[in-house]
């Protein structure tokens, strides 16, 4: 999730016009197709990572000479960036999105390419020197090392572990086993284990603040890990509850984890 600066419908001081079956609607008829969250706005914010995710990903395009973006969602942060290399190539999994990034990607020379996101990837060994992803869903780390080339570079920005749980247990209680995963360590290690040198791992906690019930019930349907069995019927009471809490307090604020993993494959010999 990445969201802007709090703007839009909810309105300083002003009562608040939309009710708690209004708010529901809201939610519930949004298009949730694509991994942009621009109708978030104004409804919830998100601080970003301060190192510049999208930035240094353009950066590195810009001098790669076959790159890969792996779960590439509907390729809006792929999008963003100014240049790409002769070869360059996207796999996403979700039909809707496949459609989404093709139609993004496909004008400015990226190939997406329909994968199921189940090993192996669909390409030969060492065909990459440069292969990215932000916020895959799963991370197959031999098939990361088996693509890149020796001296070839993963560069990624990863979901860390429990995050934006103060939301997800709102809702489906306490998780402590959900919470001990996406450990950065844990995946450092298990690329070492493919063979990988880690040369890069840093982590940031980031506020999420949310000031309304429509942006819960869009995220949850879209966030389709958060909250599995989620409808609108099914959660109605824990929806009503969460709606008093930001009547009362104003938001309802939660934090998301990330991290950026920099690792490489050796050179031939080494
Ligand atoms: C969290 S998304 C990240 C997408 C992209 N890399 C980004 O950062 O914007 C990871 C993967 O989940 C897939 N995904 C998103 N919503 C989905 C859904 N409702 N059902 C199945 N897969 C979904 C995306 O298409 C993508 O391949």
């Amino acid at each position: 999730m990445a969201c802007t600066g709090r703007t839009g419908t909810v309105r300083e001081g002003s009562p608040r016009v939309d009710t708690f079956e209004s708010q529901l609607e809201a939610g519930a008829s949004a298009d949730v197709s694509g991994w942009d969250f621009a109708w978030l706005e104004g409804r919830a914010t998100e601080e970003r990572p301060p190192w510049g995710y999208g930035r240094q990903l353009s950066q590195r395009l810009g001098t790669a000479r076959a790159s890969l973006d792996i779960q590439t969602g509907g390729g809006e942060v792929l999008a963003e960036a100014k240049r790409f290399p002769p070869t360059a190539v996207a796999t996403e999994s979700w039909p809707p999105n496949v459609a989404h990034a093709s139609q993004l990607l496909h004008p400015r020379g990226v190939v997406v390419v329909a994968d199921p996101d189940e090993p192996p990837l669909p390409f030969a060994d060492g065909s990459f020197d440069l292969v990215t992803s932000r916020h895959p869903a799963t991370i197959w780390w031999s098939e990361i090392a088996r693509v890149l080339e020796p001296g070839g570079t993963y560069f990624a920005q990863h979901v860390g572990p429990a995050s934006a749980f103060e939301l997800i247990e709102f809702f489906v209680g306490p998780q402590p086993q959900a919470r001990r995963g996406r450990d950065p360590h844990d995946e450092a290690a298990a690329a070492r284990a493919a063979g990988l040198e880690v040369e890069r791992l840093e982590t940031a906690r980031l506020r999420i603040e949310i000031f309304d019930i429509a942006a819960v019930v869009y995220l949850l349907r879209k966030v389709i890990w958060w909250v599995p069995d989620f409808t609108v019927e099914r959660y109605r009471d824990r929806l009503r509850d969460l709606y008093d809490v930001i009547e009362l307090r104003g938001s309802f604020v939660a934090h998301s984890t990330r991290h950026l993993i920099e690792a490489r494959r050796p050179r031939a010999g080494r």
